[in-house]
């Protein structure tokens, strides 16, 4: 459910027409709802609101700061994985212990600012990194929360750039390693243990692989207590995909429902690292025709947004629909939609039906690009990053602005 729709044959965003947007801030340029961001973080909470459950959002999925702003003020905590997401997410408003780092490879002066300012736990990835975390502790006096990122060697079925739970993949530690680390932690006084996770991959759409790692995550966090090691919480990472095409990803409530009953045996606090489900479907990229081109194979949809943009299609092969801001009429034509960077794979949609006839200026947008999109976004081709704009009721603000060319070179020497 998302607050995009047509109204007298126009695109709206909430009460806003896409097309006034274009108008004041020009194109190409995101759009964000918050009133989808705020019901699909109040979905989340109600659907595990039976049990002790801390959602920490995943920052990297879209880090603007009034959007963060939202999701800290309903109550999540932060996902973090560096020290500008760290700061970012202080910047807006997070509770300082309502942080979890992650990550394969935290530099110490982000371990550094992170035991500084209290966060909740370091999801620890690798034996070296504990040390790491146990020295910097010792050098600041302090003591670090602990959780262990166990990689259960589970398959995600998910695109394989973002399977996280195999073997094959960089992150986590084995189950025997994970209570071999639990066992050093205990000799180490600046270390408590707080937690086990895992984070088995994005875009899951099954059920299955998310039920099995939390069985087998319970599992393991039962076998620790039973030594002795005095536990408070299982994080069972992000990864509860969305609907771009056809997918069929668990609601949310079933997704709740197929955790709960692995975790719930525990007793312990259960984490949750949301990203694409609370953001993903809040926005959509509006794009500006440039020109249309035929070639003796297709025919083109050269568009002002590109993969610099929104990088999802060139990168993971990944579908977003595209619709026109003027309500489509039935006569179609097949074209895939470019942009104009100087890559074949600067696609956002191949052979698609789009009304017959669009030409320069008219406006399309590309839904579902909420996640991942600007925070993915870079300056390809000298492009200035495109700008942010949250839409409330009848209002919208720009909550980032667009890049100036002096922004392209203002740091260059
Ligand atoms: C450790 C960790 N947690 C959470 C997430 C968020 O995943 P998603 O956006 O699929 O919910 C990611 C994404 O890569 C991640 O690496």
């Amino acid at each position: 459910m998302d607050h995009f729709a047509y109204q007298n044959q126009q695109a709206y965003c909430e009460d806003v027409a896409l097309k006034e947007i274009a108008a004041a801030v020009g194109t190409p340029c995101f759009v964000y709802s918050a009133a989808t961001l705020r019901q699909h973080v109040k979905r989340i909470q109600t659907a595990f609101s039976s049990y002790p459950t801390m959602p920490c959002y995943a920052v990297k999925a879209n880090s603007n700061l009034s959007i963060l702003r939202e999701i800290f003020a309903l109550g999540f905590g932060a996902d973090i994985v560096s020290l500008g997401e760290l700061e970012r997410s202080l910047k807006a408003g997070v509770q300082a212990d309502k942080i979890v780092y992650s990550g394969v490879g935290k530099r110490r002066d982000e371990i550094e600012a992170a035991l500084r300012c209290g966060i909740y736990s370091f999801n620890v990835e690798s034996y070296s990194e504990l040390d790491a975390i146990a020295e910097v502790a010792v050098s600041l006096g302090r003591k670090a929360r602990v959780s262990l990122r166990v990689n259960p060697n589970i398959d995600a079925k998910t695109n394989p750039k973002i399977t996280t739970g195999l073997f094959s993949t960089k992150f986590g530690v084995i189950e025997a390693e994970a209570l071999a680390m639990a066992d050093r932690i205990r000799e180490l006084p600046s270390l408590q243990l707080v937690g086990v996770g895992c984070h088995i991959g994005s875009q899951i759409v099954e059920v299955k692989p998310m039920a099995e790692a939390a069985r087998r995550l319970a599992q393991f966090a039962l076998g620790l207590q039973e030594r002795g090691h005095r536990l408070e919480f299982i994080d069972m990472g992000g990864g509860l995909g969305i609907r771009y095409r056809n997918e069929d990803p668990p609601a949310p409530e079933a997704y709740a429902e197929a955790l709960l009953q692995e975790i719930k045996p525990t007793g312990l606090r259960l984490l949750i690292e949301p990203g694409r489900v609370v953001v993903g479907n809040i926005g959509v990229l509006l794009c500006q025709v440039i020109t249309t081109k035929k070639t003796p194979e297709k025919s083109f949809l050269i568009v002002d947004g590109a993969m610099n943009d929104l990088i999802r299609p060139s990168m993971y092969d990944s579908y977003h629909e595209i619709r026109t801001v003027d309500f489509e009429d039935t006569h179609t034509e097949i074209m895939d939609v470019v942009g104009p960077i100087c890559e074949t794979g600067d696609y956002f949609g191949k052979d698609r039906a789009l009304p017959k006839g669009l030409k320069a200026g008219d406006l399309i947008y590309l839904r579902s690009a909420g996640a991942y999109g600007s925070s993915m976004a870079s300056n390809y081709n000298s492009r200035p990053r495109a700008p942010e704009v949250l839409v409330d009721g009848k209002a919208f603000r720009v909550v980032r602005r667009r890049e100036s060319l002096d922004d392209l070179w203002r740091l260059e020497l």
